[in-house]
């Protein structure tokens, strides 16, 4: 079937992940990539596809409501993956209003814009969906609740989650209470009620997956995994927040983009599911594994590099642990995570050990500059 689907976010890094998927995977859908090349955003993520006859690229602001009525419009758009957002949780700590405005305003633009576009044909909303990426985060933290001596990582077999449920340990489920704790996952958490409450109020066809915390290709180097990679590569001190006990919920991105696709594609409306690896870490650990990794890759000797590790003062209301129980998504949709951590690492460290220009260029700034140019003369 014919569909003109848009993507926003798509030059970021879950976002190119998903474009690349479907301009793949769909040749009979016209895809759209809205992205606004922030400093996250580098069309230098979709080389691969840029050329396909059904691709299109659109550098716009999902603020401008009037550019997103217009582009809905003209592309006649049926289905909606949002994935445009500020996304680095530092950054929030630093400027909440940035975050505010994109994350909460900016989805509130392209509900408002939706929802007039497709109100106005005659079919109304019949075929027609708004998928929203989210988080986490907005759960807030959970204990660690796990029995004295029994310490991550914990890996479980992904179908089983038996090691959690054994101990008795919390996650997070669909129905769990929202309480965010830092800027970003507030403006999140505002972002996921403005598209219920646009299902309850005018029956928007939507539905929301709040994911753990995803690494792979393509990630920009502010957050820990390509950020530490780059640092051992070069020698320079690993800054590790506070004692280095935080938990994490790792899920290698194609996972995340195959989630996507599977809930776009048969997700129930107004529904919501949450996605994750059953795979947890804690900080220091997770970083002693990139550091036996890189070394290993680059013939250093075992462990040389774990002198560069630096305790540094810890971020703003860290929270101490996530997990995600994806376990109704594996039961009504069949879902499951295909990478092994060991293998999606090895994938993810070999990426950007081999892709040093694409790493100089983002902390260079350079991209930008160059897409600048060509968009300017467009
Ligand atoms: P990212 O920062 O790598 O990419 C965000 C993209 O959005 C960039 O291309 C940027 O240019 C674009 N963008 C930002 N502001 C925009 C605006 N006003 N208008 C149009 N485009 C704009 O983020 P990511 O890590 O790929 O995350 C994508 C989505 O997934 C976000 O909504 C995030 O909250 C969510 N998410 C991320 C993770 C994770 O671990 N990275 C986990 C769960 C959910
Ligand atoms: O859980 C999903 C979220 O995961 C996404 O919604 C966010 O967009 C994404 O950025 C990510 O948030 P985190 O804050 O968990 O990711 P980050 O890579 O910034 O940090 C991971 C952990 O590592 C966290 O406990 C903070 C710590 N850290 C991070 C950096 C950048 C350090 O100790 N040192 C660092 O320099």
């Amino acid at each position: 079937m014919k569909r003109n689907i848009l993507i926003t976010g798509g030059a970021g890094f879950i976002g190119s992940h998903v474009v690349r998927l479907f301009v793949r995977k769909y040749p009979e859908y016209n895809i759209v990539n809205l992205d606004k090349l922030t400093y996250a955003g580098n069309l230098a993520n979709l080389k691969d596809v840029e050329d396909a006859s059904t691709y299109r690229f659109v550098k716009a602001d999902i603020c401008d409501f009037e550019r997103m009525r217009e582009m809905l419009r003209e592309y006649k758009i049926d289905g909606i993956i949002h994935l445009a957002a500020e996304s680095h949780v530092d950054r929030s700590i630093k400027d909440p209003f940035t975050f505010a405005r994109t994350n909460v305003l900016g989805t509130l633009s392209l509900l408002q814009a939706a929802r007039e576009y497709w109100e106005s044909l005659p079919e109304g909303y019949a075929g027609k969906r708004f998928y929203h990426i989210s988080t986490d985060e907005v759960y807030g933290a959970l204990e660690m609740t796990h029995p004295e001596g029994v310490e991550p990582p914990f890996t479980t077999a992904a179908s089983s989650g038996s090691y959690h449920l054994a101990y008795g340990m919390e996650f997070f489920r669909e129905d769990t209470k929202y309480n965010p704790h830092s800027p970003y996952s507030a403006s999140k958490a505002s972002s996921d009620h403005f598209v219920r409450a646009f299902h309850d109020t005018y029956g928007m066809p939507m539905v929301v997956t709040n994911c753990s915390n995803n690494y792979g290709p393509y990630q920009f180097p502010e957050k820990l995994i390509p950020l530490f990679i780059n640092n051992i590569r070069h020698r320079k001190p690993l800054p590790v927040y506070g004692k280095g006990e935080n938990v994490r919920d790792w899920l290698y991105v194609e996972d995340h983009a195959r989630a996507i696709d599977l809930i776009f594609h048969e997700g129930k409306i107004a529904d919501t599911y949450n996605i994750g690896g059953f795979n947890e870490w804690k900080n220091i650990d997770l970083i002693r594994v990139l550091i036996n990794t890189v070394d290993r890759l680059l013939g250093r000797k075992e462990l040389e590099d774990l002198d560069l590790i630096t305790f540094v003062k810890d971020r703003a209301g860290h929270d101490i642990r996530y997990a995600i129980d994806s376990t109704k998504l594996q039961r009504e949709l069949g879902w499951e995570p295909s990478f092994q951590f060991e293998e999606g690492i090895e994938r993810t460290v070999r990426w950007y050990l081999e892709n040093q220009e694409w790493l100089d260029n983002v902390t260079s700034g350079e991209y930008l500059r160059y897409y600048e140019e060509i968009y300017a003369n467009r």
